[in-house]
């Protein structure tokens, strides 16, 4: 399919040499690296889309004054390309992502990007940089669109009329430097993560900045995660860290899936929605529903709740083995990695990796 746009494309006179390449592939951390090159597409209230771009990744010079910088007229996205076993290259449900930012630019007053060339504009930047894409199953190459406010404008009565959508692309490993390993999470009483009429539901910076001293204070006890709970009676359970949150009832041939509906302070993740659809097929019914942290404690000491797991595109699942609060303390399971979650987990890896078929149509070849 023809692009919206035709990009400019000016490639890297300096590309990182082979072997700086290769090194940084074998181990790449998470978000630490970048690829040679990046996408800028700019957008005017007069112009619409337009100079698109395709050039060395680099500095991005702005003006002080840019709205961005005072107000946080910011959404970004997440998602992964993956290196098959013949070598090709997919991504994962790329038109989802689009029509995420585009649901969030409705919610921050921001333009709507078309879904085409959001997805033009990944496919270019990995096919440019396809040597970025690592070969070991588990890795990937995580690519981050991003959208910004660059109106010089103080003024706040009305959104910006100049933004600039990017792209960049990091090769990444495991998202916890320490692998897969169930986590432990902290109850923010605290804080919160997002309130009914808020920005909860969009991917905008400023709830992950607004998460920072959440996250701090779970570290402070001891946690590796924070727990965000709602904002009204900080009882029921929302998320985990920067994860949707998914409870294993039962075994066996009775086991299934609890996650909290997605009420508009959660954020409508892509794993999550592939969890909805791939559980129920592998015979685990998944409720959306809620879940209050009492009933969460009493679960796990019945026995009724066997697993828990965050799930997002960059950890993809992240088993949680002990939650703990101001005033309570418990284990889920036997602390460790769950069968249920480790299925899921390879069930989905398979599709991704090519290793297993793609009954939705989710991979995106390249
Ligand atoms: C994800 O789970 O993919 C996220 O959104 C995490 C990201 C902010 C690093």
């Amino acid at each position: 399919m023809s692009s919206t746009l035709d990009f400019d494309v000016t490639l890297t006179e300096r590309p990182t040499p082979a072997e700086e390449r290769a090194r940084i592939l074998a181990d790449p951390g998470w978000g630490q690296h970048f690829t040679d090159h990046m996408v800028t597409i700019r957008y005017s209230a007069d112009k619409g889309w337009h100079d698109a771009r395709l050039q060395p990744y680099g500095p991005i010079s702005l003006d002080p004054a840019s709205q961005v910088l005072h107000y946080a007229q910011e959404l970004f996205e997440g998602l992964k390309a993956y290196r098959q076993a013949d070598g090709s290259i997919v991504t994962f449900r790329p038109f989802m992502n689009a029509a995420r930012m585009n649901r969030s630019a409705q919610r921050m007053a921001m333009p709507e990007i078309p879904e085409r060339l959001f997805v033009d504009a990944l496919e270019l930047l990995v096919r440019t940089d396809k040597d970025w894409v690592p070969g070991t199953e588990g890795y990937s190459l995580y690519l981050r669109p991003y959208m910004f406010a660059t109106t010089k404008l103080l003024g706040v009565n009305q959104p910006a009329q100049e933004y600039l959508f990017v792209v960049i692309a990091s090769p990444s490993g495991n998202y916890y430097a320490r692998g897969i390993k169930p986590v432990s999470v902290w109850l923010s009483q605290d804080y919160t993560r997002a309130a009914p009429g808020g920005t909860g539901a969009a991917k905008t910076g400023g709830n992950y900045a607004a998460s920072f001293a959440g996250q701090a204070e779970a570290v402070a006890h001891g946690c590796d995660q924070v727990v965000w709970l709602d904002a009204v009676e900080h009882r029921w359970v929302e998320e985990v860290g920067s994860m949707n949150l998914m409870f294993v009832y039962g075994s066996g041939a009775d086991t299934r899936l609890l996650t909290p509906a997605l009420t508009g302070t959660l954020l409508p993740g892509i794993t999550r929605d592939s969890m909805l659809k791939l559980a129920p097929d592998l015979g685990i019914p998944v409720e959306e529903g809620k879940i209050s942290i009492e009933e969460w404690q009493a679960g796990c000491a019945s026995g009724a709740i066997t697993e828990v797991f965050g799930c997002g595109t960059a950890a993809i699942i992240s088993p949680v083995g002990h939650v703990k609060g101001a005033d309570r303390e418990w284990g889920i399971g036997d602390g460790g990695l769950g069968p249920v979650s480790m299925r899921l987990r390879e069930e989905l890896i398979g599709i991704q990796y090519g290793t297993r078929p793609d009954p939705y149509g989710w991979v995106h070849p390249i």
